[in-house]
């Protein structure tokens, strides 16, 4: 057994028991797990589900607070040992270590510059800020003061960054003055200010300068995080002490797309969260001591919140951020990262596996990755082509690869491999992690049993990282994930399970695309693109891309017939950046006279999706439509 994680899983066998035992008697099983966590005060009930008014909670009446597990809890025995790298976008330039006694001292820094303006347990912090070590101090400085932080992804658009401020009334916003990007650098405290003009939730904005963009100051509201930390410093305000948590307090808020054009702030709580983080991070991975540990995700998306920050800080482990791109100076910059600083797991996304993929292998032959021993990927479904590069490339045949599926609503990695414990199919994300019960049904939510079947995925019990609401709007949450099918949490995913018994995600169900694993919700694109003034109605529907996995295809009805189509796609490519931010991006726009709409008036984007895909002999029944002759009529003008 392993000493320092008793339940790290250690056979195919010892998986088969856990899982069995997980289900069984989950009560037990996390109990046993949650042991290993350090809390102020142990629970009363370990699990209360209830999928009805999606009322979950677990470790319910423990007192806790994640930073003193993230950090302090290290401390004495490994305070000395590294617990972030970060890189930065400019390989001329340096980078940073920290050790856990470093990092603990910044966050009680930082949380004390908090206290001092104003924050205290409940409130809400917006955080806007580039991949640097800056940033995990800010969001765990908020968790130890129990301030609920709310990430906001830093490609997105003013609008976007007020609509989650208001949302949640957040009362500060930490940011920097601008973003470091390949060879660009990128304003975000001028985004900020123009964010802020319909925010008055906002008393504060604490700005760290990072860049050589200018910045104007609003002497009642902005401080600056240099003079802050001074200040602090000199009053002598160097420790804090964890505020103490209820399991159940929210810990942060995090927004994503759905098929409505509102993005929802999904609430996770305290204590189910980070043993769920936890416990994945060090079994999928299978973490070993004093391993470095690289994500390249953005800490903006889940994946940063669960296996950058909270899962390896909380395990002990020396976590890597890095701030460029993949592709700058050239396409071997993950590799160069990965030769540098010894990285030990490298945990990326398929549409970077494919975007290095069409840049040759003389960017990876160049670097010696053999401190490499477990690979994952995450966000999308895994071609077997990429796969197999991956495999091939930076494996070299020799290393696992875990295919982790999971949602920023489960917190934590659902279903996947175990690195070198459990059976690896490529383009399969294989079997449920312990605790998980995951179920196919049809359309009527009939179970569909047995194997060698696809339905639609559900997850049929409760588990400790499971959405607690939606903020301010606790039914959408039930409407969301929990009516579509009695009984059941909804993931929107479509699934098949093999004559293995092995899950294979096959893709949202719903009006939800993934775009370079990014979510994007379509009413939240076709209302930018009818913001634009020309236009009067659009429809956009995903289509097949090489690297994204799916690109956007957008059709589009004017207000007059226009020549300047180009002029017109322009704008409302611009409007769309401005509204959401440039990864919604439309990477098609077809202007159309009409849009195939049934007699109900409902646009049939079934029809679209096949037209955007090419699959034009395979339009299925068009009777039903108000108007059969638009289709023809698109057919023509595809793109
Ligand atoms: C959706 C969730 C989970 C963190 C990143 C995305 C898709 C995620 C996989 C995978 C196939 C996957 C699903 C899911 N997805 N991982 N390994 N294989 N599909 O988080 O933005 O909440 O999106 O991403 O469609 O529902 P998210």
């Amino acid at each position: 057994m392993n000493k320092e994680f008793p339940y790290q899983i250690s056979s195919y066998q010892d998986y088969k028991e856990k899982y069995a035992q997980s289900i069984e008697n989950p009560s037990v099983f996390w109990a046993d797990i949650a042991e290993n966590f350090s809390w102020k005060q142990k629970w009363n009930s370990v699990v209360n589900q209830d999928f009805e008014t999606a009322k979950n909670t677990w470790f319910d009446g423990a007192v806790l607070n994640i930073t003193e597990n993230a950090l302090d809890r290290h401390l004495e025995k490994n305070g000395e040992q590294v617990a972030l790298i970060w890189e930065p976008n400019n390989p001329i330039d340096k980078h940073i270590t920290l050790t856990y006694n470093q990092l603990h001292k910044q966050v009680c820094l930082l949380g004390n510059v908090l206290k001092n303006n104003g924050i205290k347990k409940g409130d809400r912090v917006c955080i806007y800020m580039p991949m640097i070590p800056e940033l995990t101090i800010a969001v765990l400085a908020c968790a130890r003061l129990g301030a609920v932080h709310s990430v906001v992804f830093g490609g997105f658009s003013a609008q976007s960054i007020a609509d989650r401020i208001n949302d949640s009334q957040c009362k500060m916003v930490i940011c920097t003055d601008g973003a470091k990007r390949g060879s660009k650098e990128i304003p975000m405290k001028a985004t900020i200010d123009e964010a802020l003009e319909n925010c008055s939730s906002v008393e504060k904005v604490i700005i760290l300068q990072h860049t050589n963009i200018s910045i104007n100051l609003n002497k009642d509201r902005d401080v600056l995080w240099s003079d802050a930390f001074q200040k602090t410093i000199a009053n002598g305000q160097l420790d804090l002490a964890a505020e103490p948590m209820q399991a159940e307090d929210p810990l942060f808020i995090l927004y994503t797309s759905g098929s409505t054009g509102k993005p929802k702030g999904v609430v996770h709580t305290c204590a189910g969260y980070m043993v769920w983080t936890t416990y994945t991070f060090v079994n999928i991975f299978q973490y070993k001591k004093g391993q470095v540990h690289f994500c390249t995700a953005d800490i903006g998306w889940i994946t940063g919140h669960s296996y950058i920050v909270y899962g390896p800080l909380c395990a002990g482990a020396t976590t890597l951020i890095f701030e460029g791109i993949p592709t700058f100076p050239d396409a071997g910059r993950f590799w160069d990262i990965c030769q540098k600083h010894k990285v030990n797991i490298f945990y990326t996304a398929p549409t970077a596996i494919r975007s290095l993929m069409a840049c040759g292998t003389e960017h990876i032959e160049k670097y010696d990755l053999n401190s490499l021993q477990v690979l994952g990927t995450v966000g999308e479904p895994i071609n077997e082509e990429a796969w197999e590069w991956y495999n091939t490339h930076i494996g070299k045949s020799k290393l696992p690869i875990v295919d982790t599926w999971w949602q920023t609503e489960t917190g934590g990695c659902m279903i996947s491999n175990i690195a070198g414990i459990t059976p690896a199919k490529p383009s399969y994300a294989t079997l449920p992690m312990p605790g998980i019960l995951p179920q196919l049904v049809d359309e009527n939510g009939n179970l569909i049993k047995g194997n060698n079947v696809s339905g639609n995925l559900v997850i049929s019990q409760s588990w400790p990282g499971i959405i607690r609401s939606t903020w301010g709007d606790h039914k959408r949450c039930i409407e969301t994930y929990f009516s579509t099918y009695k009984g059941k949490y909804f993931t929107g995913d479509g699934c098949l399970r093999n004559e293995e018994g092995f899950y294979r995600i096959t893709g949202r169900v719903d009006d939800v695309l993934n775009i370079s694993g990014h979510r994007i919700g379509t009413a939240e694109v076709e209302n930018a693109i009818n913001s634009n003034p020309n236009v009067i109605e659009s429809a956009i529907v995903g289509f097949p891309h090489d690297i994204k996995g799916q690109g956007i295809y957008a059709f589009v009805i004017l207000d007059k017939v226009v020549n300047e189509t180009q002029q017109i796609s322009d704008a409302i490519i611009a409007t769309v950046s401005t509204s959401i931010g440039p990864i919604a991006k439309p990477d098609k726009i077809q202007i159309v006279t009409g849009l195939p709409k049934t007699r109900s008036g409902k646009i049939m984007r079934r029809i679209l999706r096949k037209i955007a895909e090419g699959e034009l002999n395979n339009l299925g029944d068009t009777t039903t439509l108000l108007d059969p002759d638009v289709v023809q009529k698109i057919i023509e003008g595809r793109l």
